[in-house]
């Protein structure tokens, strides 16, 4: 499974139209999308989702942020998936990301960055778990 990552499209980038347009670059990047759906993830299950930033300051507003609206989940396939994922997206912080990269052209602030990226093969694997039966993994 180390070819591949999960991703979200985040709440702020579905409210501002730009699904389809990052789904665009993701595909035009090399990805195969092998699972995805849009839905809406509650206060309790953004909370889950993100329960390794328990205990950091912006834990709240993150989970507030991310239960603010629908997101797009996916895992995504291509060689070398988690490095080269996160490479597509940029730095966390859209004031440190590259030109050219999702989080450059569409996110906003820290924490309202556009999209997710998985940072590890083992959460790669956890996180697309969290979203999608094995049944609905191509
Ligand atoms: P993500 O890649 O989804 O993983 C954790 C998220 O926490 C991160 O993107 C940011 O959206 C958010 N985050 C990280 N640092 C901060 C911060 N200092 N303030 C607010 N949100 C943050």
């Amino acid at each position: 499974m180390s070819n591949r990552t999960f991703t979200m499209i985040k709440p702020d980038a579905t409210r501002n139209g730009n699904t389809g347009a990052i789904l665009q670059m993701i595909n035009a990047a090399g990805f195969r999308i092998v699972a995805m759906k849009m839905t809406r993830l509650s206060k309790e299950k953004a909370g889950e989702f993100y329960a390794v930033h328990a205990a950091r300051p912006f834990y709240g507003e993150l989970v507030d942020f991310m239960s603010s609206g629908p997101i797009t989940a996916a895992i995504l396939e291509k060689d070398n998936a988690v490095e080269e994922f996160r490479k597509l997206i940029g730095a966390t912080n859209p004031a440190e990301a590259a030109d050219g990269t999702i989080r450059k052209l569409f996110a906003t602030s820290i924490g309202e960055n556009a999209v997710h990226g998985s940072d590890s093969n083992e959460n790669a694997v956890i996180e697309g778990d969290f979203f999608f039966s094995k049944l609905e993994q191509f």
